[in-house]
């Protein structure tokens, strides 16, 4: 990947990336490999794992290991993050990636439904950096977390309630402890990206019926989705031991469509109740290939 840091500069870094399988934690993982860190990639799917481990190993010559863990269990991230500190020490770094989102009418959502994506996104994200926070201060390490949100927390999310809601919350969790654990060296900055497609994304927030057929990239000021390079630099830079003195921070990296539109999917509200149904049908059919690849 074309980056613009020089090629030691996470030298030394231990990072665990969650979600780090598949789409952006992928190219955060690839990053952080390719500057010189150790890189932990975590997710439900072990062959998934095991596959991008092993390629980002080969490609970049860093350690990458992948651990099969669910976020939504407190004690299995408790494990992994035990494993890690067992595997070399302290960890330098953690990013919360990993998510659910589906769009779905917030009327047509059950209980269920919601605490499917609060669980990873809300609860997920706390166990996480909780696991890793408190080895951090016990052991008199500093450490940095950065979280993947949406530019959503700070206009609301239409048809995307559980996560804005979810994210908003983890959003109050960066400023919270930024100023909680600064004493100990800890920092906390978050990423709101814009659209940067992804597979896993783009099944369940564009599936082929939501295509609203507008040309949606015409409401980006900047004309055009982000390009992976352009966030795993800002990834990289949060990372890095050169902004030392920069926590509490959420950064959008949207090509300035939230400031223009919103940035959610307001627009959906013209599709139709069989619009709807086709819609579900085509995410549930992404959910279940992929649950099919679940260990855990
Ligand atoms: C309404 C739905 C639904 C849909 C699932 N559910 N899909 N409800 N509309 N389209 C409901 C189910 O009916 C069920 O409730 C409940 O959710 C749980 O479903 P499961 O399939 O059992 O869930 P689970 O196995 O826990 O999987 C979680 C998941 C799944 C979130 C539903 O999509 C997943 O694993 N996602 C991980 C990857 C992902 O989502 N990536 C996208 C991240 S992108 P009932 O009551 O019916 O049983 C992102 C922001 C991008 O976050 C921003 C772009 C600009
Ligand atoms: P993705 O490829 O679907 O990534 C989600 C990852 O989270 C998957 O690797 C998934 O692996 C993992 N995950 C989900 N539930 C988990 C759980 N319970 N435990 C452990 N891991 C779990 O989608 P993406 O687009 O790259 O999204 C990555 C992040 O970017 C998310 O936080 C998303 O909200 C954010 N984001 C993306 C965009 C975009 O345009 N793509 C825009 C804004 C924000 P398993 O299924 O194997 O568990």
């Amino acid at each position: 990947m074309e980056l613009m840091f020089k090629n030691d500069l996470l030298k030394a870094k231990r990072i665990l990336v969650t979600g780090g399988g598949t789409g952006l934690g992928e190219v955060m993982s690839e990053a952080y490999a390719q500057l010189g860190a150790t890189v932990y990639i975590c997710g439900r799917r072990g062959a998934v794992l095991d596959e991008t481990a092993k390629k980002l190993a080969d490609k970049t010559g860093s350690k990458v290991k992948g651990i099969a863990c669910d976020i939504r269990v407190a004690e299995a991230v408790d494990d992994m993050v035990a494993q890690i500190w067992a595997d070399g020490g302290a960890l330098t770094g953690v990013v919360n990636n990993a998510a659910g989102n589906f769009i779905s009418r917030t009327k047509d959502l059950t209980p269920k439904g919601f605490n499917a994506i609060a669980d990873i996104v809300f609860r997920g994200s706390f166990y996480v950096t909780h696991a890793a926070g408190k080895r951090w201060i016990e052991g008199g390490h500093k450490g940095s977390v950065i979280s993947i949100l949406t530019t959503w927390i700070w206009n609301g999310g239409p048809f995307t309630v559980p996560s804005a809601m979810s994210k908003a919350g983890v959003n109050i969790m960066t400023k919270s402890l930024a100023a909680e654990w600064g004493p100990y060296g800890i920092r906390l900055n978050a990423i709101a990206p814009g659209p940067f497609p992804t597979k896993g994304a783009w099944e369940r927030l564009s599936p082929q019926s939501a295509n609203r057929g507008d040309g949606s990239q015409a409401s980006i000021p900047m004309g055009r989705n982000g390009e992976m390079a352009e966030l795993a630099n800002l990834a990289v830079f949060l990372m890095s031991d050169g902004c030392d003195y920069l926590t509490g921070q959420t950064i959008a990296i949207d090509g300035g469509l939230h400031l223009a539109s919103g940035g959610n999917f307001a627009a959906l509200s013209r599709l139709t109740d069989s619009d709807w149904e086709r819609i579900r049908t085509e995410i549930r059919g992404a959910n279940e290939k992929d649950k099919a690849q679940r260990a855990v």
